[in-house]
């Protein structure tokens, strides 16, 4: 948020002017949520794959854990299916059945289910209202003798307070491992986010930052956990037809390998040109009383894999979801990240404590606006148009 400007509450307007109740919309064309089409050189680099008949996990894969482990500040990096597989090959070596792992409550549910998956007990810690990532003081509050883990989201694109995260580690020996599936070449206190934790997991979802269809990966820094999460990927093979260990087929493969490689090479300038928009959305948003823009947190570099705002709702009449309705009517769309907190997720509700109530809050007050690294000057004017336009409409 910029220091400087001063939320002012534009001029009333009437309702009748929406486009939802028939006024005319500030765009007839929706602006592209996101943008997530592969180029000429991403379908070459597939095609090369599919003709050399090399399907399987290959020379792409590999090429695709050296240069995004190097970007990232990661000794290793291992690619895998998704990011869901991503998260349990992090998490079945450092936490065992029965322990207590502290989980985010707003977050997306991979982060916890998987940590249930795991035969492990979740244990939620509330979202600061400002950044919405972890808030490492509930954190410490729900500290038992069994927690054994945390289990972080940099979430939205943005690191959580990583020194926080590690000094209550330390403070009680905790294993930890961030979730970065929506956060690829973030930064914190200027070192990419692998150098930090004990495994940190991406995923490659077609709509992320650096998306592949499918896929994911995880990295870290010591070379046993490398070995093990190798050996988990693959079957526990150590040898041709020798399993040592019980494991999984979690294994990437060389099409979705060059797609990565190649959405690599763009991804750097990409992520600059999401900072970019950020600043000009922080700039339209602060005008607009009511609405906030997400703060990062100190040190960190967000990379903004979506843009989220929040929404005082007292100070207009109509909810959340009133309000992103008579968004998209003006052709501006958006997205509920997320609708429901954790805890209040049905197949979670055995682990609802009613003890985040920051996260409940959020459910009702955040919204998604289109952010990619296509946006031009004439989206973000109908933006501030459309934005200014509702917030009018709706003040209370
Ligand atoms: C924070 C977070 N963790 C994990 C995942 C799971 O990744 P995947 O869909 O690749 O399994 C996602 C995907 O949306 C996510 O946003």
């Amino acid at each position: 948020m910029s220091p400087t400007s001063a939320p002012t509450a534009s001029p009333r307007r009437a309702t009748s002017d929406l486009a939802l109740s028939g006024g005319t919309p500030v765009s007839k064309t929706p602006i592209p949520f996101m943008s997530t089409a592969l180029t000429p050189a991403d379908i070459d680099a597939a095609t090369a794959v599919l003709k050399s008949g090399m399907l399987r996990a290959a020379k792409k894969c590999d090429e695709l854990e050296t240069r995004f482990a190097a970007i990232s500040g990661a000794k290793h990096m291992m690619t895998c299916a998704n990011g869901t597989c991503a998260l349990q090959l992090a998490y079945e070596p450092l936490f065992q059945p029965g322990d207590e792992i502290l989980v985010p409550a707003w977050s997306y549910i991979a982060t916890v289910s998987m940590i249930v998956a795991r035969g492990c007990t979740p244990v939620f810690v509330d979202a600061l209202p400002d950044t919405f990532q972890i808030d490492m003081k509930d954190a410490a509050k729900k500290v038992t003798p069994k927690t054994r883990g945390i289990a972080a989201t940099h979430l939205y694109g943005c690191p959580v307070d990583i020194d926080a995260v590690q000094a209550l580690a330390q403070k009680h020996n905790l294993k930890v491992v961030y979730d970065a599936a929506q956060s690829h070449l973030a930064t914190y206190k200027g070192k990419g986010i692998g150098a930090f934790g004990d495994a940190v997991t991406y995923s490659f979802y077609a709509t992320k930052n650096l998306g592949t269809g499918e896929g994911g990966s995880i990295s870290c820094n010591d070379d046993a956990l490398a070995k093990s999460i190798k050996l988990l990927r693959s079957h526990g093979e150590t040898d041709k037809y020798l399993h040592e260990h019980i494991g999984f087929n979690y294994r990437m493969n060389d099409i979705t390998g060059a797609i990565g490689c190649s959405r690599l090479d763009r991804l750097p300038d990409q992520t600059k040109a999401r900072q970019k928009n950020a600043a000009k959305y922080d700039a339209i948003i602060d005008g607009i009383d009511g609405l906030t823009p997400p703060t990062t947190t100190p040190g960190a570099e967000a990379v903004y894999h979506l843009y989220v705002v929040k929404m005082d709702t007292k100070k207009f009449t109509c909810t959340r979801d009133e309000f992103c309705k008579a968004l998209m009517a003006e052709g501006v769309p958006s997205a509920v990240h997320y609708p429901r907190p954790l805890p209040k997720q049905p197949a979670l509700a055995k682990w609802n404590k009613n003890d985040c109530p920051v996260s409940d809050t959020l459910s009702t007050q955040v919204f998604a606006l289109p952010m990619h690294h296509d946006l031009t000057d004439d989206h973000f004017r109908i933006l501030e148009e459309a934005l200014n336009k509702v917030a009018a409409a709706y003040r209370a």
